[in-house]
């Protein structure tokens, strides 16, 4: 046997064997020559062209058994953009760049690669939109392009892919509002961008994740009221108005960050509770009315400065007492009385803040810890507690 002809039998024993299919070789070549390593990163040192077979020895890479790129892991550390060729990839169905400084926009054609189910560019410098060509993405189950300098409208598409759970576009600048969802999502994250408009008509009842703080989002929360398996919630630093659906504290909820909005009250419905642990902010608010007792089981309660008047219940002063609250800020409101009596005792690791109300200061003296920012002052001025007195005049 001649070495020729060994060296072609090798050749075609090893093909059987699938090593990397040279369409994929050309796109991984192009994808290397649009990229490099930062200085300290060696991520690219095993990306070497002349070896027989780059699926066994490349990092962040994967193959399948007929030789075709199966998932690609690239960085972190690096800097350049993505190449297109990525669309000849058509086996693919995981594409992760780790952090880095990857500049320009998302390769454009997606629809070559059916078999995505993660994509996940976060923490780079991407920007541009979101390609049309993801509209074909059916197999996608997660999409994390958070953390980057994405732009434009949210394609209607993307919130309608049928296999869709986790979609994360935090910390980007895409504007307008949010389109109709109907992907059976549990995770949704567009936190930190330039949304705006109200909330979709409905919300898939699958939702377990939701944060839409910090952006520029209006109306009521209505369409959220039948979501009762969300955990965590935050809509924080938006322009929400009207009132708060009781459903939305449940036993499941952990978090709900409702903070610094336009909310005027709490809805009230059937009885609820919440779970022990949770945390509840709904400072900075207008809320009016008096305080809700089927609150108390949160661990962290923060209602100041809202609008809420009459007496604080004492199942709140219990629930310091046997250690189930921790944490109680009712600073800046409109209450009355805090039923304390001088043979109780709160455990030291209270944090309770009372200022700023229409209290007898007497009793609370020495019990409230305020933060440092919270005037010490312990009583609004005696007009604003007269029952006269228009509360939607001030803060
Ligand atoms: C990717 O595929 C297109 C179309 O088949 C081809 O024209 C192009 O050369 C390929 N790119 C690479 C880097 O192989
Ligand atoms: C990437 O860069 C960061 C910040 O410079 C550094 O802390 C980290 O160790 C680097 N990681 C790798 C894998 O090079
Ligand atoms: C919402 O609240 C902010 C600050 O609390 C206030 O400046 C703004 O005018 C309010 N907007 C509406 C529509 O009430
Ligand atoms: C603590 O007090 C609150 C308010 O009365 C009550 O709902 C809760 O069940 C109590 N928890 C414990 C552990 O005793
Ligand atoms: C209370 O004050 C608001 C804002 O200044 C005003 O629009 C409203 O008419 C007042 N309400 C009453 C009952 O005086």
């Amino acid at each position: 046997m001649s070495y020729t002809f060994f060296l072609l039998l090798l050749t075609l024993v090893h093909s059987t064997f699938s090593s990397l299919a040279p369409t994929d070789r050309a796109a991984l070549e192009s994808i290397r020559d649009s990229l490099t390593d930062m200085p300290g990163s060696a991520f690219f040192s095993t990306w070497d062209f002349t070896v027989p077979d780059p699926c066994s020895s490349f990092s962040g890479l994967t193959c399948n058994s007929l030789g075709r790129v199966a998932a690609l892991s690239l960085g972190p550390n690096l800097s350049g953009s993505l190449s297109p060729s990525i669309s000849n990839l058509t086996h693919l169905n995981q594409l992760i760049l780790y952090p880095g400084l990857v500049t320009g926009p998302l390769p454009p054609r997606f629809d070559s690669l059916p078999l995505l189910r993660v994509i996940s560019l976060t923490r780079n410098r991407l920007t541009g939109p979101i390609p049309v060509s993801f509209s074909s993405l059916s197999n996608l189950h997660t999409l994390d392009l958070s953390y980057n300098q994405l732009s434009g409208s949210l394609p209607p598409f993307l919130t309608t892919l049928p296999r869709l759970k986790v979609l994360v576009l935090a910390s980007n600048r895409f504007s307008q509002n949010l389109k109709p969802l109907s992907s059976p999502l549990f995770h949704f994250d567009l936190k930190m961008n330039q949304l705006s408009g109200e909330l979709p008509p409905a919300f898939p009842t699958t939702l377990r994740y939701l944060s839409l703080s910090g952006n520029s989002m209006q109306g009521t929360i209505d369409p959220l009221e039948p979501l009762t398996e969300l955990t965590y919630i935050d809509l924080s630093m938006n322009q929400f108005t009207g009132a708060i659906p009781q459903s939305l504290f449940s036993l499941t909820i952990s978090s709900m960050f409702l903070q610094r909005n336009n909310f005027t009250s709490i809805a009230t419905g059937a009885a609820t509770s919440l779970s022990q642990g949770s945390i509840v902010d709904l400072s900075h608010n207008s809320i009016s009315g008096e305080l809700p007792s089927w609150i108390v089981g949160a661990e962290s309660l923060f209602l100041n400065n809202n609008r809420f008047t009459g007496d604080i219940p004492e199942e709140y002063v219990k629930s310091l007492i046997n250690g189930t609250t921790k944490t109680l800020f009712l600073q800046h409101n409109y209450l009355t009385r805090f039923p304390w009596n001088s043979g109780f005792q709160l455990p030291d690791s209270v944090s309770l803040c009372l200022s700023y109300n229409c209290m007898e200061t007497d009793p609370v003296v020495g019990l409230s810890t305020c933060p440092i920012e919270v005037a010490p002052l312990l009583s609004r001025p005696a007009i604003q507690c007269s029952r006269f007195y228009n509360h939607s005049s001030t803060g």
